[in-house]
C-alpha cells in the first residue's frame, strides 16, 4: 500500500519540470512564487539539493528593483490566461509585474536549520539571502510610501487569496472598461462554480491592463493604483520572513542585514496592532485607499498568527477557529457569514498552506493544542479526499485542481 508520504513524493516528482515545479498540470503550467517557496519544504524531505534549486530558480528571475514576480513564464502554454503576451512586462524570460505573499525569508531559513548538508546549505543561504532582503527592502520602499511598517498589495492576486470576500469593496472602485475581450482557461481545466467569477475576472484584467500602461514601473505603482489593501495575512508573512531573515544573517555573520530585518519585523509588528478588530476578535484587512478596515473576518485575518503576534491575540485566534465549527480546519471564511461559500476558491475552502502556517503561527504563540488540531484535520482531508487544491470545510469535497504540489508538500511537513 502507498503511505500518504510516498504518495506526496510522487507528486512533487511528477509536477518538477527540472529546475521548478508547476502547482498542477493544466490549470497552472508556469512557477509561481509562494507555491515554490512551500515546495522546497516538501522536497527537502526526500532531495534537499533539489529544494534549494526551486529558490535558486526563482531568484533567478527577480528583477532589478528587487521585486520577485508571481509567475515566471519558463515555457510557453496555451493552456493558462493570462499568458506572457498579457503582461508584456519585458523580461528576457517572461514573468508577471506584480508579486506574491513573501515566505522566501522564512523557507529559506527552515532550510538552512534543518539541512543535512552543512556546506551546501551555507553556500545557498548565502548566496539567497542578500537577494530575499533586496525584495524586503523593494516591499517597504514600494508598498508604504508613508512607513507605517505595513505594505499594500495592490492586486488580489498578490494576496493569493483571488477571490476572498476581503477585496469585494475595495473591488467596487477598480473599473472594468475598456478591457481587451478575453477568455479564461482556468474554467476549463476546473469547475467554474468553484473558481472566481467574471464580475471579479474583469476587475483583475482592468488592473493588470493599468499597470502595463505605467510600464512596470514598480515605484508608480502604488500610488496610481485604485486598489491598495494591507492584508494582515500577507504582512505578517512579510513580517515573520524579516525576522528568519535578521536570524539567518546572524548565523552567516551579515549583521548589516540582520539589523535591517529585524528593525523592518520589529516596526511591522508593532503596527499589526492597526488592524486588530475587538468587535471581531481577529485582524481585518486595510483599505489603504478609503481608510478603514475592511468589515470581513476572512482566514487572512487568522493568518496574522504566523508572525510573533502577542499571545493573547494568538489566543483570541484559536477561538475564532473553534467558532468556525466546521468539521475541517480552517475555513477561508467564517460558516456564519452570509457571504460563506464552502467551494468557491477562497469564500469558504479549506488550503493546507494556511493551515500550515497557521498552526505553525499558533504552536510558536504557546497554542500547542489548536496547532495539533489543525495539523490532525489537515492530514484526515487528505486520507479522505486526496491532494486536492482545496477543499470544502463542511463535507471534505476535493476542489479545484487534482494532485496538486503544494498540498503534497505540506503533507511531508506535517507528517515530520
Ligand atoms: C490564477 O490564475 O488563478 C492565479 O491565482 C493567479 O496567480
Amino acid at each position: 500500500m502507498t503511505t500518504l508520504s510516498e504518495h506526496a513524493i510522487a507528486i512533487l516528482r511528477e509536477n518538477d519540470r527540472g529546475s521548478y515545479t508547476v502547482p498542477t498540470k493544466g490549470l497552472y503550467p508556469f512557477q509561481w512564487n509562494w507555491d515554490s517557496c512551500l515546495t522546497a519544504l516538501g522536497q527537502r524531505h526526500f532531495d534537499e539539493a533539489r529544494a534549494w534549486t526551486e529558490i535558486e530558480t526563482l531568484f533567478a528571475h527577480q528583477w532589478l528593483c528587487g521585486m520577485v514576480p508571481h509567475i515566471v513564464f519558463h515555457q510557453m502554454d496555451d493552456g493558462y490566461f493570462p499568458g506572457p503576451t498579457v503582461w508584456a512586462t519585458g523580461r528576457p524570460v517572461p514573468t508577471s509585474g506584480i508579486t506574491q505573499p513573501p515566505v522566501a525569508g522564512f523557507a529559506l531559513k527552515r532550510l538552512f536549520d534543518r539541512a543535512t548538508d552543512r556546506p551546501a546549505a551555507e553556500a545557498q543561504a548565502r548566496a539567497l539571502l542578500p537577494k530575499v532582503a533586496a525584495w524586503h527592502r523593494w516591499f517597504f520602499a514600494t508598498r508604504d510610501p508613508g512607513g507605517e511598517g505595513l505594505v499594500a498589495i495592490l492586486h488580489p492576486w498578490e494576496s493569493g487569496r483571488d477571490n476572498s470576500v476581503d477585496w469585494d469593496a475595495p473591488f467596487a472602485r477598480v473599473p472594468t472598461d475598456g478591457i481587451a475581450p478575453y477568455t479564461r482557461r482556468d474554467t476549463q481545466h476546473a469547475n467554474p462554480e468553484h473558481r472566481p467569477t467574471k464580475a471579479q475576472y474583469d476587475r483583475y484584467l482592468w488592473l493588470v491592463e493599468h499597470f502595463r500602461a505605467l510600464d512596470w514601473d514598480t515605484a508608480r505603482m502604488h500610488d496610481a493604483s485604485p486598489f491598495q489593501v494591507i492584508d494582515p495575512g500577507f504582512n505578517a508573512i512579510l513580517i515573520r520572513s524579516c525576522a528568519e531573515l535578521a536570524d539567518l544573517a546572524d548565523a552567516l555573520g551579515e549583521t548589516a542585514l540582520a539589523a535591517e530585518n529585524r528593525a523592518l519585523a520589529a516596526k511591522g509588528l508593532a503596527a499589526m496592532e492597526s488592524l486588530w478588530s475587538p468587535e471581531h476578535g481577529q485582524y481585518l484587512c486595510r483599505d489603504r485607499a478609503a481608510g478603514a478596515l475592511i468589515d470581513s473576518p476572512s482566514v487572512g485575518g487568522l493568518l496574522a498568527a504566523f508572525c510573533a503576534i502577542p499571545p493573547a491575540r494568538a489566543e483570541a485566534i484559536t477561538a475564532k477557529i473553534e467558532a468556525h465549527g466546521t468539521r475541517f480546519r480552517v475555513a477561508s471564511h467564517p460558516p456564519q457569514s452570509a457571504e460563506f461559500d464552502a467551494k468557491r476558491y477562497w469564500r469558504g475552502p479549506v488550503w493546507l498552506v494556511v493551515n500550515y502556517m497557521i498552526a505553525d503561527g499558533l504552536a510558536h504563540a504557546g497554542q500547542e493544542a489548536a496547532a495539533a488540531r489543525i495539523t490532525a484535520s489537515s492530514l484526515d482531508l487528505i486520507r479522505e479526499s486526496g491532494f486536492a487544491e482545496y477543499y470544502d470545510p463542511i463535507t471534505g469535497e476535493p476542489l479545484g485542481g487534482g494532485r496538486f504540489t503544494w498540498t503534497a508538500a505540506m503533507v511531508l511537513e506535517f507528517l515530520a
